[in-house]
């Protein structure tokens, strides 16, 4: 490979099934360290308009352990927080840096950076996807289960979000069967469930409902997220009572596969989507799938800006 040299990656379906499958094995053999690469003399910029630990740290640590380097543009110091246009900011910075990833509420600003800069753009986060994450937990579960992940059924419970959207998108690319078992009302956007059952053909399935424990039946990988995302913080106490049947805890886990994992994007609030148990049980993976981060961002990187 590859033809991911000077890509977008936006969406989880800016690549395809091989693109992801070999994105996977590189980041498990960078994890492993049967293959360096080389990234020096390149600069990571990170334009981010919410707060993050995971994706801030484990693309800078990813960018620094492959001799690039990485500038943390705080959106409230650079002129964007004074209103220069994304056009202007993208092509000035185009000039600067080597690649950026954008972290920022709508996905129309995300594809103006990409419209208007050369360089690769990430999507570190918007309100309608998260794709780096899928690529750490995809990364967490080929290292869970031996069977590959086309045998596995992976179950996400709550607010049909940005990271929900993600999943669908690319369960139904890696051909995983997906199910999204949301409150009504909460649902994943209707263009992107019609996206994933389209990719998805026959190869895997795609299942809707509203009822939690029928979701989790069976599952190999129970994933939640936090009730309200960013930006919905008043939204959080009135949705409590709404998405408690949700909560991904022991009575979930006791109707899912035995050899089940639990994976959560983070950050957690115990009690309310996850319990304490789920989270901190023998089954739960969300420190190494934490961890994968950094290992996924690496193949990432390292592909996108040709240096596989
Ligand atoms: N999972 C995730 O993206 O975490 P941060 O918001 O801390 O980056
Ligand atoms: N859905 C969450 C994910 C955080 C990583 C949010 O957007 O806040």
């Amino acid at each position: 490979m590859t033809g991911l040299n000077g890509r977008d990656f936006l969406s989880i379906i800016d690549i395809t099934s091989a693109e992801l499958e070999y994105l996977l094995t590189l980041a498990a053999q960078l994890k492993a360290g049967e293959l360096t690469a080389d990234c020096s003399g390149k600069v990571l910029g990170l334009l981010f308009r919410k707060s993050s630990t995971r994706t801030r740290v484990s693309f800078s640590s990813a960018m620094w352990r492959l001799g690039g380097q990485v500038l943390d543009l705080n959106v409230n110091l650079t002129q964007v927080s004074r209103g220069e246009p994304i056009k202007d900011t993208a092509r000035v910075l185009d000039g600067y840096l080597d690649i950026l990833a954008v972290r920022t509420y709508d996905p129309a600003e995300l594809q103006e950076f990409a419209d208007y800069a050369q360089m690769p753009i990430i999507n570190a986060l918007t309100d309608l996807e998260h794709p780096c994450q899928i690529l750490a937990d995809f990364l967490t579960m080929q290292e869970a289960f031996e069977a590959p992940l086309t045998d596995l059924t992976l179950t996400y419970l709550g607010d049909g979000n940005n990271v929900a959207h993600s999943l669908l998108l690319g369960c139904a690319l890696a051909g995983i069967n997906v199910r999204v078992a949301t409150p009504k009302g909460y649902e994943p956007a209707t263009a992107i469930v019609d996206q994933a059952q389209t990719l998805a053909g026959d190869r895997c399935t795609v299942t809707l409902t509203d009822d939690p424990k029928a979701a989790a039946a069976g599952a190999h990988v129970l994933y939640t997220d936090v009730w309200a995302s960013m930006g919905q913080e008043d939204l959080a106490e009135k949705r409590i009572p709404i998405f408690e049947p949700y909560q991904l805890n022991d009575a979930l886990l006791a109707v899912a596969d035995p050899t089940a994992i639990v994976l959560h994007c983070l950050p957690a609030h115990r009690g309310e989507e996850i319990t304490e148990a789920a989270i901190e049980g023998p089954q739960s993976r969300v420190w190494q799938e934490a961890e994968n981060r950094m290992h996924a961002q690496k193949a990432l990187l390292v592909a996108l800006l040709g240096a596989d």
